[in-house]
């Protein structure tokens, strides 16, 4: 949410941080802006509008020099316009710093700075008086080393700050110098050779340095050409670990695709695969998860689970409360990461927690990792970025080397969670009363799954067809049972987020507790009704729906197709697996209707409005 680049080297910084900041995009678009240090003079262009639009200001008015600061925002506390864009200056306007977070106290902030002395505040955000307060301590300080100056400065006001930051700062008279911090926003350093760089994700920098250094909450970076220091809020100075990026610029590339969604939904025999790769073992039958970080006594002692995530997280937590149940007859709960971090749970102490996120930052995951963990209970990542906060704050985990997800909408993340959570069952269950037939069963399903995924996407000119059918409809009801229920679910919110029509997911037997009022001609019904053992409880709840004139589209398998003809209006067959696994196949045509529609409805479907990748506030 808000993405950072800067830039510090020998190199003209602009097509470098405009370069970032498209990777970055996916973290917010409402607004972006540039400071690039000229001479003594910091030249800054900032625009409401994409990333597009500041380009194209920047060609109309260049702005030259070797160092700098970019930001592309998702605005929380002002509305979108060129004056709330980033960055924002000090009351001297030589320093000017860009932000990623939220300053809480923002307010208490601005009164002391009025108090004490003459502040003009030129926009409606949090970030602007932070920059004043960082300013007005900067003048109080003496020193003739005014690089110390300003790093003390950064470090005194942002021990005066509640709330969560990334920060980029520089000072017009302090040439080839960038100060960066952070305290629940995500940001890292990238090493290079004479220039480094700063970003919000690796992403942004991948195309020039695979070497970074992570930073750590409360971490302050000063940031040359040839060399950083690394140091905490208190000033000491620590170890610091340079990391191997594990994917490269051609990675994030969209390649042929129109969308990175559709390239990511197509990538998902790949992820898939990758998500059980070196997992699998036949001789015992089981899985092998050494990232948990347990032993075998002690995953025998787990008598109590809790998933938590939040959306298409949250969901692959809904399956897995199923699979986990079914698998190792283990009690398995979900949490909406945003109220479990808040309430107290009664939890017993054999609990084990897992903390469930594509991105490993988002805030409210990151607040039940954390309360989980102080409360002293074993708390487990299921992450895709392998360098994120939860990842590395967390007692282990899994990680799904799904490769960069950059589409707003989460795909390929979301089958990887559902594999790592079967293996999770797998594993539970092996250590207690599942069979080593099943075991194997299981096994040997999840190896056919990248085939029959492939199998799936060839449907994908059917789903188009039936998407450009129902492009008129005023929303869509998904209903589903058992393992395919979250799936409903899940479907409904790929489809609210980037058609912006009106979508709900229900357990099929809901249906006739309400809903039902809702069914009429213009709004069709997606069934989730694999050939599973509660198929023909799907059937009844398909007959009532048809009964009342509304239009069906069902999701089915094996024999599911010969009994729906004439019932459902639309009929997508796909192949027959264990029920248990059904929903990494049924979610597949879900995310294809929504692309599809998306795109017939002329919607931007890499970034829809409103939304942003990797939600860093509350
Ligand atoms: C939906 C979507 C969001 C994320 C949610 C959690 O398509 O992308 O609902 O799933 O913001 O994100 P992570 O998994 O990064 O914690």
């Amino acid at each position: 949410m808000c993405g950072i680049v800067g830039y510090v080297g020998r190199s003209e910084a602009a097509p470098i941080l405009l370069d970032g900041l498209r990777r970055l995009e996916y973290r917010g678009y409402d607004s972006a802006g540039v400071a690039i240090v000229d001479g003594d003079r910091v030249e800054t262009r900032k625009c409401a509008g994409r990333i597009a639009a500041l380009a194209k200001l920047m060609a109309e008015k260049p702005a030259s020099g070797s160092f700098g600061i970019s930001h592309t925002r998702w605005a929380t506390h002002g509305k979108v316009n060129d004056e709330n864009a980033h960055p924002h200056f000090d009351a001297s306007g030589k320093i000017a710093l860009v932000h990623n977070g939220v300053i809480e106290n923002y307010q208490a902030l601005k009164e002391q700075l009025n108090r004490d002395g003459n502040h003009d505040f030129h926009s409606q955000t949090d970030t602007e008086v932070l920059a004043h307060l960082i300013g007005s301590i900067y003048q109080q300080l003496d020193g003739k080393d005014s690089k110390a100056r300003l790093v003390n400065a950064v470090r005194a006001a942002l021990k005066q700050v509640i709330g969560t930051y990334g920060i980029a700062v520089v000072h017009a008279n302090i040439p080839d110098f960038i100060i960066g911090a952070r305290r629940g926003s995500p940001l890292v350093l990238g090493v290079g050779k004479d220039e480094n760089f700063l970003a919000s994700d690796v992403s942004a920098i991948v195309a020039y340095t695979r070497d970074a250094v992570y930073l750590n909450d409360f971490d302050v970076v000063a940031v040359e050409r040839d060399k950083f220091e690394i140091s905490s809020l208190a000033g000491e100075t620590g170890d610091h670990q340079v990391s191997k990026v594990e994917f490269t610029a051609e990675d994030i590339k969209k390649g042929d695709y129109p969308h990175y969604m559709l390239k990511e939904i197509f990538e998902q025999p790949d992820s898939v695969r990758d998500a059980m790769r070196g997992r699998l073992s036949l001789e015992d039958c089981t899985a092998k998860l050494g990232g948990l970080n347990m032993t075998p006594e002690q995953l025998r002692d787990v008598g109590r689970v809790v998933l938590t995530g939040c959306g298409t997280a949250l969901h692959a937590a809904m399956v897995g409360e199923y699979l986990i149940e079914q698998l190792a007859s283990i009690p398995t709960e979900v949490e909406y990461a945003s109220e479990f971090r808040h309430r107290n749970t009664p939890m017993t102490p054999d609990t084990l927690v897992f903390a469930v996120s594509q991105s490993g930052e988002t805030a409210d995951t990151l607040g039940a990792l954390r309360e989980s963990r102080r409360k002293g209970y074993r708390t487990l990542g299921i992450c895709n970025n392998v360098a994120s906060t939860i990842a590395r704050e967390s007692d282990g985990g899994v990680y799904m080397h799904a490769g960069p997800e950059i589409g707003v909408a989460a795909t390929k993340s979301f089958t990887s969670q559902l594999v790592i959570l079967t293996l999770i069952g797998l594993l539970l269950g092996r250590m207690r009363n599942l069979s080593t037939a099943e075991g194997t069963r299981i096994i040997k399903e999840l190896e056919t799954l990248p085939g029959q995924i492939e199998e799936v996407l060839k449907l994908s000119d059917q789903v188009k067809a039936i998407a450009k059918k129902y492009v008129d409809v005023g929303g869509m009801l998904f209903f589903g049972r058992q393992f395919n229920f979250p799936i409903a679910v899940e479907g409904a919110l790929k489809m609210k987020e980037i058609t912006y029509l009106f979508a709900e997911g229900h357990p099929s037997a809901e249906l006739k507790h309400g809903i039902i009022a809702l069914v009429r001609p213009d709004l069709p019904s997606i069934f989730i009704a694999p050939d599973d053992a509660v198929f023909s409880k799907n059937l009844n709840n398909i007959e009532q729906i048809k009964a009342r004139k509304g239009p069906i589209i069902a999701i089915t398998s094996g024999n599911g197709a010969k009994q729906l003809k004439g019932l459902a209006n639309e009929i997508v067959s796909l192949p027959d697996v264990a029920d248990c696994l059904s929903p990494i196949l049924t979610v597949i045509p879900l995310q294809l209707l929504a692309y599809h529609l998306a795109v017939e409805l002329g919607r931007d479907v890499d970034k829809p409005r409103n939304l942003a990748k990797s939600v860093t506030v509350e």
